[in-house]
């Protein structure tokens, strides 16, 4: 018996609707087995992997970034940058978004950048592998524009997920994209850092991204930065 066209047209749009839903659970860190099809052709019943196989969640996060497609900044990125880092001392740092380095490497922050981060990290008795480094969005905005507000609502998931697994003790947003998303707010850096704000519980202080610090090398800038990261390490150390 042969399928009439409006049949097939259904069953297209099933099968459609079923790889995008089982595509959003592999997004989302679930992952399926399929087990091998019977001889009568019937597909195969989706299988759990034992919990023992799963990897870790942040892991899980991580995987799930690096396959993403959910803006277009995937049709230009290199590779997207899940983030990196330890967690012994549980501070979760937040920056805009992958540039030219971190986008051929797949690591935040390591061009310059990065590096002045490392020395901030460094200038409160913590390395990077104590921290937890990540972006409000995962991939490279092209020429290293801002990320568009429909490209930070499609990476959102991600770093929720990331605070959410990870637990911080204190979060840390680098430069005014990060504090306006974490913060919901339209306030610029300058208003937002130099206090404690609140993230859903867990302590939040903005300070100037390096970036910015890089390109205003100034001595009231970096004494500002300076204040914010001391401000780090005594709310981190519960004073
Ligand atoms: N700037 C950022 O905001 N993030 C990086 O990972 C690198 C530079």
């Amino acid at each position: 018996m042969t399928a009439k066209p409006h049949q097939r047209e259904r069953a297209v749009e099933f099968v459609r609707d079923l790889r995008r839903y089982l595509e959003q659970l592999r997004e989302d860190g679930t992952e399926y087995l399929l087990i091998a099809r019977g001889k009568d052709s019937d597909p195969a019943p989706a299988v759990p992997r034992s919990a023992a196989a799963r990897p870790p969640p942040l892991r899980q996060v991580e995987e799930a970034v690096r396959r993403c497609r959910r803006c277009r900044l995937a049709g230009t990125r290199k590779q997207s940058v899940p983030g990196e880092g330890g967690m012994r001392k549980s501070v979760m740092f937040v920056g805009e978004g992958p540039g030219e380095q971190e986008d051929l490497s797949g690591r935040p922050f390591v061009g310059r950048a990065g590096k002045l981060l490392d020395k901030m990290i460094a200038a409160i008795g913590l390395s990077r592998d104590d921290v937890y480094i990540t972006n409000i969005v995962k991939c490279r905005p092209p020429g290293n524009r801002d990320p568009k507000p429909d490209e930070v609502v499609a990476c959102w998931p991600y770093l929720e997920k990331q605070i959410a697994v990870l637990s911080p003790k204190v979060l840390v947003a680098l430069g005014s994209p990060a504090a306006k998303t974490l913060l919901d707010t339209d306030e610029g850096i300058s208003r937002l850092r130099g206090k404690v704000h609140d993230f859903e519980g867990t302590p939040l202080i903005a300070t100037y991204h390096p970036a910015f610090l890089l390109r205003a090398y100034t001595v009231e800038n970096r004494t500002k930065a300076w204040e914010d990261m001391k401000l780090v390490r005594k709310t981190l150390d519960g004073k």
